[in-house]
């Protein structure tokens, strides 16, 4: 496998990789590693069909980069925005290369419940669960999708995902409760690998520590960034690196079912590897889905 490390960026991870015919689906266009994202996949010449809340943002995105590509409107705490762009993204009647799912909100001080559910688990987990599973037929026979979770999923609760409190109102904090929408984000994943057909690959990522507009709902962004090590924080380029590499390099080309750090394979938390936890999440997942 390439050795590519926390100082590689997007950039360096794709040198010499030729993109284009190729087709993407990204959330989060629009900022922070999502827009970087959208950058280095436009640079290798592939074209990304960019969701954002609004499809203005998201044509913002790729007009500012000079992606070739289709803005989509996509509000992930939305069920119907979210099938709405599901069926936006199918009339283009395109194959994809990948869906990478990168959008997401971080640890909010107060707990918000939007149709019964924690919003960022909403938003994180189950925004993105309608998507890729509406659109995962689409996907080439070497397709890949990326997750993209964070390191945080380790401040998930003791038993994982709480099933008994998806909406946040029988306790709540902050970071265990965007820890849990993380690890379903790996969870996921790891089904998904199980689903798909030999040759596509579902993996989560953890992109590192970067600054960007996800610490809005922070008092103390800074505080956050002081107290993980200013000498440790990413670079918005180093940050795209990992969920670039294992969407698009040719050495994760047969690596499913994981989850990476730093380009490289990295063991999650032991509720990341729980089969029957990640079953119960799909099954959780599509019963709370039919009901919104
Ligand atoms: N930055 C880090 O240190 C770090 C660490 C670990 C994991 N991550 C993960 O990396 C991913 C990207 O984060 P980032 O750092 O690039 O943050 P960011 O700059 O805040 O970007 C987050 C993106 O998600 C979008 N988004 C938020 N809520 C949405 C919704 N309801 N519907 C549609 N899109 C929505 C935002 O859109 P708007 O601009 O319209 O709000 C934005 O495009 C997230 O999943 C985050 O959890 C980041």
């Amino acid at each position: 496998m390439a050795s590519f490390g926390a100082a590689s960026t997007a950039e360096e991870v794709t040198e010499g990789i030729d993109l284009s015919g190729r087709v993407y689906v990204l959330t989060g266009c629009n900022s922070g590693i999502g827009e970087e994202t959208l950058r280095v996949l436009g640079l290798r010449g592939a074209e990304v069909i960019g969701l954002a809340r609004t499809a203005a943002k998201a044509q913002a995105a790729l007009d500012k980069h000079g992606v070739a590509g289709t803005a989509v409107a996509c509000d992930l705490s939305d069920p119907d925005s979210v099938r709405a762009a599901v069926a936006t993204v199918r009339g283009l009647g395109r194959r994809l290369s990948g869906i990478i799912a990168n959008a997401g909100i971080m640890a909010l001080p107060e707990p918000r419940t939007t149709l019964g559910l924690d919003l960022q688990f909403l938003t994180n987990h189950i925004g993105h669960f309608i998507l890729v599973t509406g659109l995962v037929d689409l996907l080439t026979d070497d397709g890949r999708v990326v997750m993209v979770s964070s390191g945080a999923h380790f401040m998930a609760p003791e038993v994982g995902i709480e099933f008994d409190n998806l909406s946040g109102q029988r306790g709540y904090h902050p970071w265990r409760t965007y820890g849990q929408s993380k690890l379903a984000n790996l969870l996921t994943a790891k089904v998904l690998a199980g689903r798909l057909g030999d040759g596509q690959t579902a993996n989560a990522i953890h992109p590192g520590v970067i600054q960007t507009n996800l610490g809005r709902h922070l008092d103390d962004y800074e505080g956050v960034l002081d107290s993980v090590g200013r000498d440790n924080l990413k670079t918005v380029g180093q940050g795209a690196a990992t969920q670039v590499f294992v969407a698009v390099h040719p050495d994760a080309a047969a690596l499913t079912g994981l989850y990476f750090q730093d380009c490289k394979v990295k063991e999650p938390s032991a509720a990341a590897q729980d089969e029957a936890l990640a079953e119960r999440l799909w099954a959780v997942s599509e019963e709370l889905v039919a009901g919104l």
